[in-house]
Order: C-alpha cells, then structure tokens, then sequence
C-alpha cells in the first residue's frame, strides 16, 4: 500500500493509474462503516485510493477539532488489510493557503438541519471534498448514507459542477443493538451508550408507525420527540430525499432525521423510508 502526504505526488500517482479510481475520503479512526465504503470501493473498482484528513474547516468554533479521535496506525493496518491500494495522509498546511478560496453550501440547503446547527459546516466539507476530487479525480466516490444531508450536498456539487465522478451512496452500519456507528460513539460513557439507543428506537418508532399506515409527519415527530425526551434533541425532521420538509411521509422518498445530544457527544442518525 502506497502512503502520500503531499497532494502533488499523490496526483501524480494517481495520472499513472490506467483504470478505474474508487476514492474514500474519511477523517480517520476508521470504523465498520468506513471499512464497508472501502469494501464496495474495492469490489467496484481498479484501485482504491483512502484519504485519512481531519479537516478543520468543517469544525465550529467550540466544536471537538482538537479531541476528534486520531487512531493513524490502526487505520493504516485497517486499508492495507482491506487492501486499499493508497492512502492520502496530508497536513492542514499541504491543503490550504493562508488567503483560501472559499466555497459556500447552498443558502437553503446547506443552511437547514445540520447546517443551522452547524453554520459552515458544510461550506468546509464540500471545500475539502472538492479539493480532495481534484487531487484523486475518482471514478467513483463512496459516502455513507449516516451523513445524509452531506451525502446530498455533495452529489448536488458534483452535479452542478459538472464533475465526472459517481458517487455512490452505501447504508449506514449498526451495531446489533442498533447503535449507528461513527467515530464519536468512543466519546459515550456506558450509561451514555444506553441513552445513544434512544436515537435508533426512535427511528424504529417512526418506520413502525409509517408500515401501519400514519403518514403524518407531526404525529411521527410527536412520538419521536417523546421517546427521545431524555437526550438534548437538537432536531427531528422529515424531509423528501432532496431535503424539502415534508408534512406527510412519502414512501421511497423520505428520510427521517434526527440530531441530538447524549451528555456532551453530538449524535446523528436517520432512516430512509
Ligand atoms: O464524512 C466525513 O468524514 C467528512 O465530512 C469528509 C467527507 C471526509 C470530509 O472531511
């Protein structure tokens, strides 16, 4: 397995590939469900390129940049072993100048949900992705589907940019009780863990109510919100899969969203309907 921390050599190598490039972009302390992106990326395609990048122009004011988990060589271990064939590991200073080129997130949509609660957020996500498609112009690029909204945003840049790249959407990963993977679950304490379950059974409240017919988006929420009752929720929302709010769910086009605070950890979930 090859290792680049300079974006230029890691272009060149990447002009030297002949066929088809499947790039997984993450941040690290990688987990099952990065590990199931770089499985479908491997099975999909030629070479498989992993960037392994805590970007700080994602991260608030406030927000956990410095103490984001950082697990380098067991990550490393995890894509030689999946047989990932190069990892990008760059430095903050080999991927921004000083004077930096800004990029912003849709007003609408990139400025709802976890753009509300996380104002440039996702104006430093999609400034890094891009950045990051310009370095390893993947065939196809794989997103989880956790990240729903980013998921989104991202397929819309790349299509109103009109970047030759596929991006492929993977399921989201849970452990058998139901707890959505994510590098901040190793945040939760154990009782922590045991509220952490609240956001899934929501989810599962929300998906039982619609199978038995109740569409209505207030009454789901209703009944989410009291489930979660005992966590700091931030927002249950139901929106059509390009991010319109929703009254009534509608099936094969909703996602049901959830963000909330467990303690100090900020969890996220959703299921798509
Ligand atoms: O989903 C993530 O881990 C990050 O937002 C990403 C896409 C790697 C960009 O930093």
């Amino acid at each position: 397995m090859r290792k680049f921390s300079d974006p230029l050599d890691l272009a060149s190598y990447r002009k030297s590939l002949k066929n088809s490039v499947g790039f997984v972009p993450t941040m690290g302390a990688l987990h099952e469900g990065h590990i199931s992106l770089i499985k479908e990326s491997i099975k999909n395609s030629d070479n498989t390129i992993v960037s392994i990048f805590v970007n700080p122009t994602q991260f608030l004011q406030g927000e956990d940049l410095d103490a984001y988990p950082k697990k380098i060589e067991a990550d490393l271990k995890i894509c030689e072993l999946a047989g990932v064939d190069a990892v990008f590991l760059p430095n903050i200073d080999d991927m921004y100048e000083r004077d930096e080129l800004k990029i912003t997130a849709p007003n609408i949509k990139g400025f709802t949900l976890e753009g509300f609660n996380r104002p440039g957020h996702f104006d430093g996500v999609l400034q890094i992705v891009l950045k990051l498609f310009g370095i390893t112009k993947p065939t196809k690029a794989y997103f989880g589907k956790k990240d729903a909204q980013q998921l989104f945003l991202i397929q819309n840049m790349v299509k109103h940019l009109f970047l030759d790249i596929e991006i492929i959407s993977c399921e989201i990963i849970r452990q058998s009780d139901g707890l959505a993977l994510s590098s901040r679950n190793i945040y939760l304490s154990e009782d922590e863990r045991v509220k952490a379950l609240l956001l899934s059974t929501a989810l599962k409240l929300a998906t039982k109510m619609v199978i038995s017919q109740e569409l209505d988006s207030k009454k789901i929420k209703n009944k989410m919100q009291e489930v979660l009752k005992d966590t700091d929720i931030e927002y249950i929302e139901i929106v059509d899969r390009e991010f319109n709010l929703l009254q009534k769910v509608e099936i094969k086009n909703t996602i049901i969203l959830v963000a909330t605070f467990v303690g100090e950890t900020r969890l996220i979930d959703n299921i798509w309907i």
